[in-house]
């Protein structure tokens, strides 16, 4: 201590003054590396997984476009060929070895590469969320920051506590998830809005919704009780018995529906149409090696798919590049 003040020579002041503007410091890192480094926080670092999303199986299969799709999207993805997939599911968080029924492992991901006729890739990177506990990335590293100020022992009313007062969609959008008896049987949705262009250049806001042939949920203490891994040993288990089944369908927006908040779903009143219908039937041996390389985008889009003005995406894609290099 002496050392130091004969070698610096500050006043308290002067250090208390550098105390305090250091948030400023903090303030010019990006928000998307500010939100991976509070995941890592929260989950530990675990070298060579996500950031989130840490723990996922990888199969495979093909979609094929119902006729409607092509009247709304000029996309290839829509022209009825049928397209292979590589499809990842996961349990939330960063932790490589979560339990996949515990409740933190809400909500399950569903993530789609389509590899496109000449050979480029689109994507979608869906959940079991209805729509998002928030609307920016500012307020989801401030949730992620708020859960590890929480610990169990923490004084009520905790970081979280206060931050769900203040921000009504995140406990009502934790709410609309549960523990899937398989990744199979859960639907999944887009929660962001995209725009749809047609060959005549019509626009279409869409919001996705992956439709399993049926959802299963279980109860809490019914997750509870199932093995640590058996989401992930089930998936390929089933494919290589008999093809798993989804719907692809687009929630329409009407005119005046907002695009930009991914908190505020849309009436379920809204026209659901459907895009195609997407078949897993093939497990993949190396799943756990083949995870590691692969790098889905909410951005990676194609003719006849664009954004909206959800700024969700962006940030998004921002933090999946964050964390895909801490992981590579
Ligand atoms: C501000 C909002 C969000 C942030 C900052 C965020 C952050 C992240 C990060 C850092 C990863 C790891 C990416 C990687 O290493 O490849 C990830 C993965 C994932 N996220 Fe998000 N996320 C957000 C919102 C969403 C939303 C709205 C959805 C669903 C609609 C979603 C679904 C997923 C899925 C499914 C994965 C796993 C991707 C894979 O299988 O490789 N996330 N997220």
């Amino acid at each position: 201590m002496g050392m130091a003040a004969k070698h610096f020579g500050r006043s308290l002041a002067s250090v208390l003054a550098l105390v305090v503007s250091a948030p400023v410091v903090a303030a010019d890192t990006p928000v998307t590396t500010q939100i991976v480094d509070a995941l890592n926080k929260l989950y530990g670092t675990h070298p060579g997984f996500r950031a989130n999303h840490a723990k996922g199986v990888v199969v495979e299969g093909h979609f094929k476009a119902s006729p409607g799709a092509a009247q709304l999207s000029r996309a290839s993805l829509f022209d009825g060929r049928a397209i292979a997939v590589t499809v990842r599911f996961s349990d939330s968080g960063g932790l490589p070895d979560v339990a996949d029924g515990s409740a933190g492992a809400n909500p399950h991901g569903m993530s789609i590469k389509f590899h496109l006729p000449g050979g480029t890739d689109t994507d979608m990177v869906i959940n079991s969320l209805k729509f998002f506990p928030v609307a920016t990335g500012e307020d989801f590293r401030d949730l992620l920051l708020a859960i590890s100020e929480s610990p169990p022992n923490a004084p009520k009313p905790t970081k979280v506590d206060q931050f769900m007062a203040s921000h009504p969609s995140a406990p009502k959008a934790f709410a609309t998830v549960s523990t899937p008896g398989s990744f199979a049987d859960e639907e999944y949705y887009g929660i962001d809005a995209f725009v749809f262009v047609s060959k005549d250049g019509r626009k279409q806001a869409v919001r996705y919704i992956m439709a399993p042939e049926k959802v299963v949920h279980l109860t809490p203490p019914e997750a509870g009780k199932k093995a640590p891994d058996f989401l992930v040993d089930e998936l390929p288990k089933r494919i290589a018995q008999k093809p798993v089944v989804f719907h692809l369908k687009a929630q329409l927006a009407a005119a005046g529906d907002q695009t930009k908040d991914p908190s505020e779903p849309w009436p379920d009143t809204r026209k659901v149409v459907e895009l195609g219908v997407l078949t897993l039937d093939k497990p993949v041996a190396d799943s756990l090696a083949v995870q590691k390389k692969l790098l889905f985008m909410p951005t990676q889009l194609t003719d006849g798919i664009e954004l909206s003005d959800d700024p969700l995406p962006i940030v998004r894609a921002g933090a999946y590049t964050v964390s895909f290099a801490r992981r590579q």
